[in-house]
């Protein structure tokens, strides 16, 4: 597979900021024994992976502007591009020593995300995709699964904080889904779930309360594999939406109507 200029730079600035996070986790473990425990040292991990991302995007891009989990939004000369990056998807896991997060790096063109990586350095899994392009795992084209009976579906979600939204309505909709399939899961970060349903190792997902760069490499890395990305009611997902749910067609349209029963219910 031949990558283009432009995932050469996304992959170059993903594999920088990777190599730091993985060394400062191997520190995390040491320091969970502390009293203070490792919150401040995984916060300046955060910023230096995003430091990281930025400059390097910066240097290759410079006209390019910037939407930030840490450092916020960043106006660029060319105003049709921007990129949306999650330097750590998945830091409550990263805090526990948890192996599962994830770099997370998205460019929107004039409002649609038209490239996407998603980067697992502890299995060293790199999840890539560009619009029109197709998705890949470490070079193998991937496919959203063909599951279309929603009982035999692995279902990933994830569980809103307590102060962030409707909760009693989300147990309302994880009752009515883990009645309806095989299993939920929440893994814990959300760029892996987007990637994992791409590879059809999950068979949908759903959240509420996301912001544009925990998904938007994600979205491309669904819709490339074959799948359909919508919010959580079956409405079309907007960048700057905050629910989304994602799917293979048949699973897609099942999910939607569980998820509205379970609202209704
Ligand atoms: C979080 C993770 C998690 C999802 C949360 C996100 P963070 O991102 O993606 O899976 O459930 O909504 O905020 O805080 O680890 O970057
Ligand atoms: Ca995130
Ligand atoms: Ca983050």
């Amino acid at each position: 597979m031949i990558r283009s200029p432009l995932m050469t730079v996304m992959v170059d600035a993903v594999m920088r900021a990777a190599k730091g996070l993985r060394r400062d986790f191997g520190e995390v473990e040491n320091l969970q024994v502390s009293s203070k425990g490792p919150g401040d040292f995984v916060s300046t991990a955060d910023h230096k992976a995003e430091a990281i991302l930025h400059d390097s995007l910066l240097k290759s891009r410079p006209d390019f502007g910037f939407v930030m989990e840490e450092g916020g939004v960043v106006e660029g000369k060319d105003t049709s591009h921007r990129w949306h990056i999650d330097p750590l998807d998945g830091t409550l896991n990263f805090l526990h020593g948890m192996p599962h997060f994830s770099v997370s790096l998205g460019l929107e063109r004039d409002g649609q995300i038209v490239a996407g990586v998603v980067y697992d350095p502890i299995k060293d899994e790199l999840f890539i995709a560009e619009k029109g392009k197709g998705a890949f795992l470490n070079n193998r084209r991937l496919r959203v699964s063909g599951r279309t009976d929603l009982m035999e579906c692995m279902i990933g979600t994830g569980i809103p904080a307590s102060n962030k939204r409707d909760v009693p309505v989300y147990m309302k909709e994880l009752t009515h889904v883990t009645a309806r399939t095989a299993g939920v899961r929440r893994l814990g970060s959300a760029a892996l779930d987007l990637a994992y349903v791409a590879a059809g190792r999950l068979d949908g997902f759903w959240e509420t309360g996301l912001s544009s760069w925990d998904v938007a490499a994600g979205v491309v890395l669904v819709r490339e594999a074959g799948g359909f990305i919508t919010d959580t009611t079956g409405g079309e997902y907007s960048i700057a939406g905050k629910s989304l749910l994602a799917a293979n067609a048949s699973v897609h349209s099942q999910l939607v109507k569980t998820i509205k029963d379970a609202r209704a219910a």
